[in-house]
This record gives structure tokens, C-alpha cells and sequence, in this order.
């Protein structure tokens, strides 16, 4: 028998609720009916985001997501910023290469946060640069940036903040009305609670302006057809997926959003504090609350500790991406993960790390992780 943990920043555990719910008999999607259900929803994801905007879902992963608001805000030839310090700051790059974007890149060393200074710069620097693409959570990284902070320089301006929350979504907090942000897009896999399949995209009144006229070929992803169907979907939508949405969000907004996120950072604490009582390295230097990032001890490999930690122990955590695959693993505390959930794994890693020969006394990992949540008030 072998018990499994998902403790990997996407896809995250799925609780049964939710599997349930979509488990129902799929309806025909253009009855009043279905329809009925998926205005609920949709009304309902608003809560997810923070906005009185519309949310739009498209059968695909997030990555479609973030296509769809690459090609509805720019056109080709175009210059966008881009914030690349990871992997999926890489995706907007080449997203919008892929379209013949000309890239102003604000390249960072892996690991960094941009800083609202950063932003500014290259906004003076390129006024006609209209769109800027950020990773809220950098997930190759572990990195979080200062979000409010960057929405604060862009709010009052006729540029368009667009952010990437495809991890970063319920894990970190974000109030994309309040703070000013533009454009938010996101998956179902992650702090959603739900399998891949659906993504998400909303967007401001200024950043509606410019994609109602944006001449970027598109068709799937053209958001202009999903505006004029709302709530109905242009295509076929994922009816059962739609169900599932449904119950995952009921259970978000049961819990309280701000105590999701709360949740978030107290389980990133935690881990945090374990892995560095091991006498390890965290790669960030902005940590975030979707993944600790570790760096990979000497003499160690990251995919020998990736790879007994789920053969033999069930617990499936990542490796690195790109060009840090070897560098570092990555513990998720992300979506349906409760605090008995990170203190399995920290146990697992050090069984593993012991097993490849790290000097580990057990439970240092545990204690550590443990005495945070005592600390935090949530248990002991
Ligand atoms: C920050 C971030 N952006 C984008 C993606 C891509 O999403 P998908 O794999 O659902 O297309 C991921 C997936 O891990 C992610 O973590």
C-alpha cells in the first residue's frame, strides 16, 4: 500500500467535494439550465480575484490564459515589458515573441523579485511600451513579488499591469480592484482546489479599451467573443469542470479568502523554517507562500531526492525547471494542503535526505515545522 501526497506546486490535491461535484450527469451546455450554473459560477469566481470584473474560463491550462492576454493586448510589432526572472516570466517572452512582440525585457537573475523601481524605469524608459507582464508568484522560483507595490506605479498611468496568479492565486494575497490591477489570469490546478483543465482571465475597463480594437490574429482565445456570449461560452465550456468550480469556490469563500491566505503563509513558514532547521538553503530571495525552493546540498542530486521522495515515500514534490533543474527541489504548500500535509513531508525529506547520505537528526525538520504552527496559534 502505498499512500500519495501531491506537495508539488500544481496540480495540487483535489478534495473528494470536489471530484463529486463532478461526478453529475453533463447537461447539454446551451440550456438554461447549464447556462444558469455557469452565471452562478462565473459571478462567483469575482470573489477569487478581488473584482467586480467579469471572469472569464477557457477550456485550457493556464497557459492559455496568458496567450489569450498576450494576443488581446498587443499587437505584433508592438513593444511589451516583460519581467523575466524564471520560468514562466520566460512563457510571457515567448508567448510574445510567438506574435512578433518586440520584448523589453526586464531581465533578473533567477530567484529575485522586480521591484517597483525596476518597473519604473523601464515604463520611463519605453513610453510607449503599453502592456507589462509580471509573475505574481515566480513558481520556478518560489519567488513572490510586491504586487500592490507594482499596481501602485501603473494604476494611474495609461499602461496596463497584466499578472500572472496561475500559482500564485489564493496563496498570495491579491486585490486586484483595490490595488489597481489591470489584467489577472489563472488556472484550475493550483490554490483552486481543481484538476487541470480550466483557466481564467479578467480584466479592468482600461484594459478592455485596447482589446476591443487589438488587431493581434486571434480566434480561440479572441476575448471579444466571450464578452458577447457571457456567460455563455463561445465554444464548448467544460460542463463537469464548471460543477467542480462551483463547489471549490463555495468551500473557498466557507473557509473566509483571507483565511486561505493565511493559511498560505502559515504553511510556507513553516516549511521554510523546517528546511533551513536541516541546515538547507532557500534559493529565493523574495520567498513566496506557493513553494519553498531549496537548494540542492552538495554532492546531492535533485532529481535522486524528487525521486525517492515519491517512489518511496508517496510524497511527490519538483525538481527545478529550466536552467536550475539540478539546482533546486521544490516543496509546495499549495491549494487543499493542511499542516499534517507539510509535516509528512518534511518527514519524508528527511528520511530521504538521510538515505542519501546528508547528515540528518531526525525530526529537526519536524520540530521546526511544528513548533511554527504552535507559534502561529493554529495548533499545539
Ligand atoms: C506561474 C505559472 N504560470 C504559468 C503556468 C503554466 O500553466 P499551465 O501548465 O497550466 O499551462 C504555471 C504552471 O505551473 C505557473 O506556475
Amino acid at each position: 500500500m502505498k499512500k500519495h501526497y501531491i506537495m508539488a506546486p500544481g496540480p495540487t490535491p483535489v478534495p473528494v467535494d470536489v471530484l463529486l461535484a463532478g461526478a453529475k450527469e453533463t447537461i447539454h451546455h446551451r440550456t438554461p439550465q447549464f447556462l444558469e450554473i455557469m452565471e452562478k459560477t462565473l459571478d462567483e469566481a469575482r470573489y477569487l480575484f478581488q473584482t467586480s470584473n467579469r471572469v472569464y474560463a477557457f477550456v485550457s491550462s493556464g497557459t492559455g490564459a496568458m496567450e489569450a492576454a498576450v494576443t488581446n493586448l498587443v499587437n505584433p510589432g508592438e513593444k511589451a515589458i516583460v519581467v523575466v526572472a524564471g520560468k514562466f516570466g520566460e512563457r510571457w517572452k515567448e508567448i510574445c515573441e510567438a506574435y512578433g512582440i518586440n520584448v523589453v525585457e526586464i531581465a533578473l537573475e533567477w530567484g529575485e523579485a522586480v521591484t517597483p523601481e525596476q518597473i519604473e524605469k523601464a515604463m520611463k524608459e519605453h513610453p510607449d511600451a503599453k502592456v507589462i507582464f509580471t509573475t505574481h508568484s515566480e513558481t520556478s522560483t518560489g519567488t513572490v513579488i510586491d504586487l500592490q507595490a507594482i499596481a501602485q506605479i501603473t494604476r494611474n498611468t495609461d499602461r496596463v499591469l497584466v499578472t500572472d496568479e496561475v500559482s500564485g492565486l489564493l496563496a498570495e494575497p491579491l486585490k486586484m480592484d483595490e490595488w489597481g490591477v489591470d489584467v489577472v489570469v489563472a488556472g484550475s490546478q493550483k490554490g483552486i482546489m481543481m484538476p487541470p483543465g480550466l483557466a481564467f482571465i479578467t480584466l479592468s475597463k482600461k484594459a478592455w479599451e485596447i482589446v476591443k480594437n487589438n488587431k493581434c490574429p486571434r480566434y480561440y482565445f479572441d476575448l471579444r467573443y466571450y464578452e458577447e456570449n457571457y456567460p455563455d461560452n463561445p465554444w464548448t465550456p467544460a460542463v463537469n469542470m464548471i460543477y467542480m468550480l462551483n463547489q471549490s469556490i463555495k468551500m473557498i469563500k466557507e473557509e473566509g479568502i483571507e483565511n486561505v491566505w493565511e493559511r498560505h503563509r502559515i504553511l510556507g513558514e513553516a516549511t521554510r523554517n523546517a528546511v533551513k532547521a536541516l541546515g538547507l538553503e532557500l534559493f529565493s530571495k523574495r520567498p513566496g507562500n506557493v513553494c519553498t525552493a531549496v537548494k540542492v546540498p552538495a554532492g546531492l542530486e535533485s532529481k535522486k531526492i524528487t525521486k525517492l521522495m515519491r517512489d518511496k515515500y508517496g510524497v511527490t514534490i519538483a525538481g527545478g525547471q529550466g536552467k536550475i533543474s539540478n539546482t533546486i527541489f521544490r516543496i509546495a504548500h499549495l491549494g487543499y494542503v493542511s499542516l499534517f500535509d507539510t509535516i509528512s513531508a518534511i518527514s519524508a525529506l528527511e528520511f530521504t535526505l538521510h538515505e542519501l547520505g546528508y547528515p540528518v537528526k531526525f525530526g529537526e525538520g519536524v520540530r521546526a515545522a511544528m513548533e511554527t504552527f504552535h507559534k502561529e496559534g493554529v495548533a499545539g
